[in-house]
Parts: C-alpha cells; structure tokens; sequence
C-alpha cells in the first residue's frame, strides 16, 4: 500500500508554510532536494495520467470479490494493523500547518505570518491555482472526532500540543485492531479522550456523544477508504452529530495521485475505486468530487485545494508525483 504520508515522524512543530514552499522553478535542479511543492502539471501530463487510469480501469473483479472487499472490509483492515501495528501511519508534520484549528494556542506561537493557501481557481481547472490568504481561527473546537482514526497518528498529537483545557477527543475506526493497539499507547489519556469501534458507513451509529455535540470532525485519509455509494451517508452523519457552526477537516488522496497511476489492471471495483493486493481500498477525489460530497449535505465550503507534491529519490532518479485534495467544510 502506498503510504498515506510518507512524512519523518515527530515533526509536528515543522514551521513549513502550509504546502510548502520549494517551488520547482529549473527543470535541470530537480534532483537537488527529495520533493518540490506546488508543482504545476501540464496537459500532456495530465493526459498520461487519463491514459493510464484508462488502462488500469477494466473491471474484471468478480462480483463475490467485490463483495467480500466490502462486507469484509473491517476485517482487512485488522490484517493490515496486525501486520504493521503501529509503524505504518506517520505521525504528519503538516497537521498543525494545515489544519491549525486543531491546536491553535500551539500554530499561533509557531506562525510569524498569515499562512498562505493555495487555493483552487473559481473556474475549477486543478492545473491553475492561485494564492489566497485565510484567517487562522482563534477559538479551537473542546469537542473533536476522528473517523477512521487507524492506530492515532492524528489524535496524539493533538492530545500533545492542543493545550485547551477542555479539550475533548473521541476517535473511532472499524477495525477493532487498530482501537486495540491505539489505547495500548501509553499516551492514550482516557480524561482526554476515548477511542470506541465504529463502521461509520453504518445506517445508525452508537456513538459516546449526542447529536448536534461536536466542533470538529476530522476526515484524514478515511473516506476513500469507504464505498463511493456510502460516502454520502458518512457525510450526512457527521452532518447531525456537528454542532451547528462545527466545521470538518478533510484531507485525502486526490485524483491521478502516484497510488492511483501504479494500479495493475485487475484491482478497479469501481470507478477510481481500487482494491489493494491486502484487501484494503482507496478512492481517488477531485475537488469538485469533494465539495459536491459535502455541499449537498448541507456543509459550506471554507476551503477545497489540491496539494500536488513532486517527490524525489536521489538515488534511483525517480520523480514520483503525490496529490492530495484538502477541504474544510462548515455547518
Ligand atoms: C488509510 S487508513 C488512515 C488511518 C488514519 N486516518 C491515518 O491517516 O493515519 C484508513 C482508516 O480508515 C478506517 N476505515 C475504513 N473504513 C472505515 C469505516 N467504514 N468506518 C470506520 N473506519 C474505517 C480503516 O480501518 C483505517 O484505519
């Protein structure tokens, strides 16, 4: 499986202009440093890359397959953290640049500036973006959720650097591996937060909190995990159990990303939607996807970008390219 972030562990503080700012400007410089932000894709590639999910797009999975993929979705994931238990996920840098409601004592001692977006252009075409700036909130939410929280690269750092002393954390996975190893961390303070089993696709869930009780909810490499034809509901039930004004924090593989080009004919289940050689699926957004998703569930949409990323191994000389689409999403 492609690694959601393949980021060094414990840089949280990382001062990194959201996205980063090392823009590749000399085509002959590109092997100088492992990866180059905000790359600029031309038509013929972003034609390849059509060309290549053409390819790899032939469904010939049979149904009982497909089947399986999703009535047993839960159980390979429990495979996959009995494998890696916890040294797959990183622990991500750009958490608190990108995301700095979820600790904003920590981003507004760490940020001299208004960190700088880059935002989608009012056209819709990915290929031109441009620079917007937008405010860093003041106030932090005390109530958040993780969906799909795998073994809690995201819920612990927030339990270390969010200092609200209210601050509540709930997290839920389906997989009862993953909640498993997750409240073995010796950081798992249960006065600040509570992990429980939840299949978010569920038509009803059984949640510790009521309805209309949360801040935050935060969707970080979860929904392409979900069936595009239960995407919708997932969205409908962070919906209710936001409190009004709450906000989501989405972050997840965007469309023509590396993972989604190196696809073997043989794993399509539907369209952009891919089964792994372990079992475990992935969805590839586009931003249009994304902000569709959330506004006909009655979310307005505070930001919708595409974070492109060239990254770089020295030493094979490869150029591999990375995309991810992040929203923020209110109620
Ligand atoms: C790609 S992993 C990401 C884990 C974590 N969010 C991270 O970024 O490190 C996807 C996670 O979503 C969970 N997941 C997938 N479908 C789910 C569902 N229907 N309900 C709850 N969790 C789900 C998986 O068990 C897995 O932990």
């Amino acid at each position: 499986m492609e690694d959601a972030v393949p980021e060094q562990r414990n840089e949280f503080n990382d001062k990194r202009p959201q996205f980063g700012n090392r823009v590749l400007s000399d085509n002959d410089n590109i092997f100088q440093h492992n990866a180059w932000d905000n790359v600029k894709w031309d038509e013929a590639q972003q034609n390849l890359a059509q060309q290549k999910v053409n390819e790899n797009s032939t469904i010939i999975l049979s149904e009982e397959k497909i089947e399986e993929y999703e009535s047993k979705a839960d159980k390979f994931w429990d495979k996959f953290y009995g494998i890696h238990e916890n040294k797959f996920f990183k622990d991500r840098h750009w958490l608190f640049t990108e995301f700095p409601e979820l600790a904003p004592a920590t981003v507004k001692q760490n940020v001299e500036q208004p960190l700088r977006f880059v935002s989608e252009n009012p056209n819709n075409d990915e290929q031109k973006s441009h620079i917007k700036i937008v405010d860093i909130p003041s106030n932090g939410g005390s109530k958040i959720l993780e969906i799909g929280c795998g073994v809690g690269n995201t819920i612990f750092p927030i339990l270390l650097y969010n200092t609200d002393p209210n601050l509540f954390i709930y997290c839920c996975d389906f997989s009862i591996k993953a909640i498993d190893i997750l409240k073995q961390n010796p950081a798992y303070d249960t006065s600040r937060c509570k992990a429980f089993v939840l299949d978010a696709t569920k038509e009803n869930w059984e949640t510790p909190f009521k309805l209309e009780s949360l801040d935050i909810v935060v969707l970080i490499f979860v929904l392409s995990a979900v069936h595009p034809n239960r995407m919708k509901h997932v969205i409908q039930q962070v919906h209710k159990y936001l409190k009004p004004g709450g906000l989501v924090l989405f972050r997840d593989y965007g469309r023509y990303d590396l993972a989604q080009l190196r696809f073997k004919k043989g794993s399509c289940i539907a369209e952009n939607f891919y089964a792994r050689g372990d079992g475990t699926r992935v969805y590839f957004f586009t931003q249009e996807e994304v902000r569709t998703l959330f506004t006909i569930c009655g979310f307005t949409e505070e930001q919708n970008l595409v974070d492109r990323r060239l990254q770089v191994n020295r030493g094979k000389q490869l150029k591999m390219y990375r995309v991810w689409i992040q929203g923020k999403y209110k109620k």
